[in-house]
């Protein structure tokens, strides 16, 4: 798997200018991929832009993957530099408000449900034309524990991630007889700064110090150990490569054993 090569294969990542989605399109790269990413962030974009990475082989866009025009306008940016593509990572997903259901508000939810999941859609639809013209590719969607299991105090996070799986299963099942490959990862606790939104949320409205919600997400995996990004890139980079050619419809976890969530 170290030799592992992506070499001129051609790669969509949503929401990739920093966290999971830059390392991932960091090691992509590093395989002699073609990466398109786009994100909202334009403090993001502007330190991918600045990155020695960013040669001919990286192309990066303003786009907020919930919205369906800003959505169209990065595949007709994308169209301009490639007829077809080997493969859409939607990595987009946001953590969605903490709370118990009776405090959430809809807003809240609808917006976690567009991001996380109609977004997905947009991405998905656009994409598969250019896969089929590829002869084949694969598709990679991003649940996480909480589309396994369930998560008290993040209903409309597991919700997205659960309807992630479903997607994921259906596509799988659809474009198979075009050698499309769908598959779905499942990050564990990712050191990074979304963790630290994460716990000290948590910490507020369970009022219990940061140090032990942190203590406690480590030990929801039975390695009880942090995850880390370029771990999940590596089995973005294995799911692409030719190495997973009969690899579709699975759930996988990097999680170390994530064994509850609460
Ligand atoms: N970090 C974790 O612990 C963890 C655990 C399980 C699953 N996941 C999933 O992995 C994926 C990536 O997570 P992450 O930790 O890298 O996320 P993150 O919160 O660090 O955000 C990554 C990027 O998403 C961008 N983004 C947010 N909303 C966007 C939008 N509407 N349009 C375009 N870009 C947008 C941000 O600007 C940022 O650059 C998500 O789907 C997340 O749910 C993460």
């Amino acid at each position: 798997m170290t030799n592992l090569t992506l070499k001129n294969k051609k790669i969509i990542i949503n929401a990739g200018a920093s966290g999971i989605g830059w390392a991932t399109a960091k090691i992509c790269l590093s395989k002699g991929a073609y990466v398109y990413l786009c994100d909202v962030n334009e403090k993001f974009l502007k330190k991918v832009k600045k990155h020695p990475l960013n040669n001919k082989k990286l192309f990066s866009y303003i786009c907020d993957a919930s919205n369906e025009d800003h959505v169209s306008n990065f595949f007709r940016q994308i169209k301009k530099k490639t007829k077809k593509i080997d493969s859409l990572i939607n990595n987009v997903g946001i953590a969605g408000p903490t709370g118990t259901i009776e405090k959430l508000s809809s807003k809240d939810w609808e917006k976690t449900l567009k991001t996380n999941v109609i977004s997905h859609f947009y991405f998905t639809k656009l994409a598969i034309p250019l896969i089929k013209k590829n002869k084949g590719g694969s598709i990679i969607n991003f649940s996480s524990g909480a589309g396994i299991m369930g998560f008290p105090l993040r209903s409309p996070y597991a919700a997205s991630k659960w309807a992630v799986v479903g997607v994921s299963k259906t596509l799988a099942m659809e474009l198979g007889k075009f050698k499309i490959r769908v598959n779905v990862i499942c990050p564990g606790t990712i050191k990074g700064d979304r963790m630290v939104r994460v716990i000290k949320d948590k910490s507020k409205f369970l009022k219990i110090s940061k140090k032990k919600i942190e203590k406690d997400f480590i030990s929801m995996a039975s390695m009880n150990c942090w995850i880390f990004e370029e771990d999940i890139g590596k089995m973005c980079s294995f799911l692409i490569s030719d190495d997973a050619s009969r690899i579709s419809g699975q759930v996988i976890g990097v999680d170390g054993n994530a064994i509850r969530l609460d």
